[in-house]
């Protein structure tokens, strides 16, 4: 039997050619191509084609009349898992969940199953990376439940297309994607070919049964899933796992979604007794905040509903050339167009200083709402004024900041208030918005919001005093 025709997709970008290059001829990346089996029965230039024209020609059909699937939602359980899923898992939809190693993959998706096995749900769980008895003693730790679920240390593709194929459960875990290896390829497992030969195999047999899949994928250092790009066209669903290892709070964000939103954010906390939903973590993120100098609370918008996340910042003067800047929790970009809309039009210059950002619990914020809060605790750790009010309450603040140092409106002004007055850290600085909510204090400028918050520290009055 002939063997399959290869070709060769670049990790980068997705390009396909006929033969291996050094180069790209996609995007110009060097070393990215990678060898794939050709589908079956696409080994004919052109002949499925012609043989396709010579049959009736397929009919289009309105939409209206297109029966659409019942919208039956598999629970995981897990409350927050389920809202960043959209309402729960879709029979037959395929998730991918990246995270990077020990931050809590394997947990939350043992968790997952064993509610649903006490749920009545068929499950598998099939370990490519653990032996049996390392997800049993994880297992253990998380109750009952998981203790139920069937599981298979298993590497072999088409075992494991078989095993899904026999059982035919409502949910299946493959934890991980990398570790999965097809005979029929003579890449090692993990390359982008394998990778993808195994999510293809896999959504087939689970898209046939109605299986929802779950496959676990590691990030690289960059933050993709490897395989980055050709798998999450794939997926239906890919979701993030997120946390700094040495602290307990995880999220987890959906990155696409083609059942549901992609902004919505779960908070984790990592226990002796598995994954613990954080239902308020605006309290806690405030609980922790400190009135030192650098530190401001951000009031973010995460998805449908606000959340408080505590803003740090540290200038300290260097003799490096060009000075540090690190972003935590923020975008390295926006960090820097920030110090340099601060040095422009806000009379702060940190030039000779390094300037490291942090987003304390180690969540990500990404909006641009956020500009306004990094800019006040770069200010108030360069000049080592805290911006706490004379309760020592820390101020909370909202808003984009424009090139030309003017404020901008971001949308949920009203909810992002609401939250910080609830924790009773007003009133909060903002932009100037047409129908203000009470408790928002609006500038127009950056200038005037620092002006503002040196105000509200007592720092202009101390000084005109
Ligand atoms: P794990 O789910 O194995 O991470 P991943 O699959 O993403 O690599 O979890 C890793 C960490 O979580 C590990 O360091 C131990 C810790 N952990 C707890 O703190 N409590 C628990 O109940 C469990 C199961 C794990
Ligand atoms: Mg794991």
């Amino acid at each position: 039997m002939a063997k399959p025709r290869s070709r060769y997709v670049c990790r980068a970008c997705g390009h396909e050619a006929l033969a291996w290059a050094g180069q790209c001829g996609g995007c110009g990346e060097w070393n990215t191509l990678e060898e794939v089996a050709a589908p079956a029965g696409s080994g004919g230039s052109g002949g499925s084609s012609r043989r396709r024209r010579a049959a009736a020609p397929p009919r289009a059909i309105p939409l209206r009349d297109v029966v659409s699937p019942r919208e039956e939602r598999l629970s995981t359980g897990i409350g927050e898992l389920d809202r960043v899923l959209g309402g729960g898992l879709v029979p037959g939809s395929l998730v991918l969940l990246g995270g990077s190693p020990g931050i809590g993959k394997s947990t939350i998706t043992a968790m997952a199953l064993g509610n649903m096995v006490s749920a009545g749900r068929q499950v598998l769980y099939v370990t490519g990376e653990e032996s049996t008895a390392q997800v049993r003693m994880r297992a253990e730790r998380l109750g009952s439940g998981a203790l139920e679920v069937p599981a298979l240390a298993e590497t072999d593709l088409a075992t494991v297309v078989a095993a899904i194929e026999a059982e035919r459960p409502d949910a299946c875990v493959v934890d991980s994607v990398q570790t999965m290896h097809s005979g029929e390829l003579s890449s090692a497992p993990g390359s982008v070919a394998q990778v993808r030969e195994a999510a293809g195999g896999l959504m087939e047999v689970a898209k046939r049964n109605g299986t929802a899949l779950i496959l676990v994928g590691h990030v690289t250092k960059e933050g993709a899933v490897a395989g980055p790009r050709v798998l999450e066209h794939l997926v239906d669903c890919v979701l993030l796992f997120e946390g700094e290892r040495e602290r307990s709070y995880r999220t987890l964000r959906a990155l696409k979604n083609r059942f549901g939103a992609t902004s919505e954010l779960g908070v984790f906390e990592m226990r002796s007794g598995g994954l613990v939903e954080v239902e308020d973590p605006s309290a806690r993120f405030v609980g922790e905040a400190t009135a030192a100098a650098g530190s401001v609370v951000l009031c973010a918008m995460e998805g449908t509903r606000p959340l408080l996340v505590e803003v740090q910042a540290l200038v300290a003067p260097t003799e490096v050339v060009p000075p540090r800047r690190v972003a935590n929790g923020i975008d390295r970009n926006r960090l820097a167009m920030i110090l340099a809309v601060l040095a422009r039009h806000g009379g702060v210059g940190v030039g000779g200083s390094d300037v490291f950002v942090n987003v304390a619990g180690g969540v990500r914020v990404d909006e641009p709402g956020a500009a306004l809060a990094i800019a006040l605790a770069v200010a108030s750790a360069q000049r080592g004024e805290p911006l706490t009010d004379a309760e020592g309450r820390p101020l909370a603040c909202f808003g984009e900041v424009g090139l030309t140092g003017e404020l901008r409106y971001v949308a949920h002004a009203e909810r992002r208030v609401a939250e910080a007055l609830k924790f009773g850290l007003g009133p909060v600085q903002g932009p100037r918005i047409r129908e203000a909510p009470a408790g928002l204090e609006m500038s127009a400028t950056l200038r005037k919001a620092l002006a503002s918050a040196r105000r509200r520290g007592g720092t202009a009055l101390r000084e005109a005093a």
